[in-house]
């Protein structure tokens, strides 16, 4: 996600902001950049895109930016291509090309988050004669900032909350005002902010890491707030422009913990920020209960000429794929093959035209599914990538792509960009079916009405993790865990097992429960794990069936199951009742529960979890 870090006060106000930006550079960005002001009507602004060092080298570590105060931002690139010209801060006025140098705007701004309704609003502006110089949805948040303060003449809070009620999505802004030279105004609504104070200067950043060194004392500002930001003062407003008391609190954590977010692990911060990640990229696709996919360029001709549908990926991605196949294929009637990236570049698979090949990669850089995209475009395939990173290479190869917007995953085992996967293939089958007519709007209309429910259903499960933590400390010393299903419940075995081994580095496998009985049973012995996956109602006799087998020769049976279904419990030995859903998208929540026994279970075996052994968050070679 991106970073905000703002200051104001007697100190020089960018090192400060370099200093703040660096303890915020494990979010992950794409370019940087600061916006310093001394007192007078110009904010000098530099922008670098790399690593920060570059922003720092630019600025000669911020010496070459006199003022005391200023704010500052690392981009995470979530509209428009990591560019110099994207790179935040952003102004009112028009900006040159290299995004640097002293501007004469009104208004200067960075924000974190996204704003959802940008198009409109960049339509709107555009009518009333502004221009635009970048691909973003903070130019355009910016700038209307800066038509309302030039309208209604009340000031900058006044201004802020009219946009505020304007624009959909979420946002962390921090902006600086032409007439208001040492202050800065922040607001916020889902995106993370935070106020800091001392007695004569004052902090905002994205995260608490970024001010630890300079204050302790802070203010969590709420969503749906402005705070106008002085040299130690700070004042709070609601959207009515009324002031509202904040309470000040002492931070007591330290730095390291800091940047976890209070969480042990990055891992499980990330399982924490699924719901987040779920709900940007689903309203990234679904815009006023309508499917959106015009990002990708997928027309409705080339989808109504799709005769097959080949899924390339590997690790987490091609579970992604085995769960896709399913919902595609009944959904939208098209049959759906799914291989490794690995094994896909060396396969004779005939394509053509009318072979649809999708690429699902976290990175964009994984070496095996950047080489099966490149073999798809050889042989004439039209290529989809489902990405998280905007710009990388297999983003930047294929003809067309979705990015799910799950941010900077830090852990390598994956999570939340996982889940982002899932929801996005979810749409993208559902759309497939609407389009070719093989779903009725109604039922294209009640199938989204599911989906936009996940995000709170997975908050539900994360509140009864407590279960998955006491489960996992009774089986942290076991040494075979099966993971078995039928259909999507395989699917979701699959990553429940993988996810399972490369932290806890426990032997697990997935298993179609179907299969077990053709050898691999034959190593079932007394108190082997055997965790049941039962999401699908007509698959859900056969699977638990299987398991009783398994139980007969020894087995201890845990089960994930949907609430109500406590028929289960005479059957396992431990459930795991999870939220239900259309079946569709079961996977969304039943990996839940199997995320967090792997976390769990690699904590009790006390193992490095976020960077477990031999593994690497993204594999660019073959
Ligand atoms: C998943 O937890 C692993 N880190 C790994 O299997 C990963 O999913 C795989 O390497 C694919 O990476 P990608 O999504 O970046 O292409």
């Amino acid at each position: 996600m991106c970073g905000i870090v703002g200051y104001t006060g007697r100190k020089q106000a960018a090192p400060i902001l370099l200093d703040s930006l660096s303890r915020l550079e494990y979010r992950g960005y794409d370019s940087a950049g600061l916006a310093v002001r001394n007192g007078t009507a110009l904010a000098e602004v530099v922008k670098a895109t790399g690593k920060l060092h570059h922003l720092a080298d630019k600025t000669d570590q911020g010496r070459a930016l006199a003022g005391c105060c200023g704010i500052g931002h690392t981009r995470w690139a979530t509209h428009g291509d990591p560019s110099l010209v994207n790179a935040h801060p952003h102004v009112s006025g028009n900006c040159s090309g290299s995004g640097s140098g002293a501007v004469e705007s009104d208004v200067v701004g960075v924000h974190n988050g996204i704003i959802e309704n940008y198009t409109e609003l960049k339509e709107k502006l555009l009518r009333r004669g502004y221009t635009f110089y970048s691909e973003t949805d903070t130019e355009v948040a910016v700038k209307l900032v800066d038509y309302y303060y030039k309208k209604y003449k009340i000031g900058p809070v006044d201004a802020i909350t009219r946009t505020m009620v304007r624009i959909r999505g979420s946002y962390a802004l921090a902006l600086m005002f032409k007439d208001f030279p040492d202050e800065i105004f922040a607001a916020r609504k889902d995106s993370p902010l935070i106020i800091g104070t001392d007695e004569e200067e004052s902090f905002l950043a994205s995260d608490v890491p970024a001010i630890l060194k300079y204050t302790r004392q802070v203010y969590y500002i709420d969503n749906h707030q402005v705070a106008r930001v002085s040299p130690g003062k700070v004042v709070f407003y609601d959207l009515n422009g009324d002031e509202v008391p904040m309470p000040l609190t002492e931070i007591t954590w330290d730095a390291e913990a800091a940047e976890k977010g209070g969480y042990e692990h990055f891992m499980l911060k990330e399982i924490h920020e699924e719901p987040a990640a779920v709900r940007d990229t689903l309203n990234s696709m679904v815009k006023d209960g309508k499917i959106d996919l015009s990002q990708t360029g997928l027309t409705e001709d080339v989808i109504r000429s799709i005769e097959q549908i080949d899924i390339a990926a590997c690790g987490s991605a091609w579970h992604v794929g085995m769960a896709a196949q399913y919902v595609i294929e009944d959904l939208a009637e098209i049959p759906v093959r799914v291989e490794l990236a690995s094994e896909f570049r060396y396969r004779k698979l005939p394509l053509s035209r009318n072979t649809l090949v999708i690429v699902i990669s976290q990175s964009g850089e994984t070496a095996d599914s950047l080489a099966a995209l490149r073999v798809a475009k050889e042989r004439g395939a039209v290529t989809l990538a489902i990405v998280n990173v905007i710009g990388s290479t297999i983003a930047r190869e294929a003809d067309h792509v979705l990015y799910t917007l799950a941010g900077p995953e830090i852990a390598v085992a994956t999570t939340k960009a996982y889940s982002a996967q899932l929801i996005a293939a979810d749409v993208l089958a559902v759309h497939l079916a609407a389009v070719r007519g093989t779903v009725s709007p109604e039922r294209e209309a009640g199938l989204l009405e599911e989906l936009a429910a996940i995000p709170d259903k997975i908050s539900r499960i994360l509140e009864e993790k407590d279960r998955l933590q006491w489960f996992s400390s009774k089986m942290a010393n076991t040494h075979d865990i099966f993971f078995i299903g039928r259909g999507l419940d395989y699917a979701i075995s699959l990553e429940g097992s993988l996810k399972m081994k490369e932290i806890s580095y426990i032997h697990s496998e997935a298993y179609a429960a179907g299969e077990l009985k053709h050898g691999t049973i034959s190593l079932i012995e007394n108190n082997t794990l055997v965790i049941g996956v039962l999401t699908q109602k007509e698959l859900y006799e056969k699977t638990v069936s299987n398991m009783m087998e398994c139980k007969s020769r020894g087995a201890f049976l845990a089960g994930i199951t949907t609430n109500g279904n406590f028929s289960v419990e005479d059957s396992v030995n431990f459930t795991v009742y999870i939220p239900k859903t259309d079946e569709h998208f079961m996977a969304s929540l039943a990996i839940v529960p199997l995320q967090l026994l792997a976390y769990y279970t690699s904590v009790n075996r006390g193992l490095d979890v976020d960077k477990p052994r031999n593994l690497a968050k993204s594999v660019t070679v073959e």
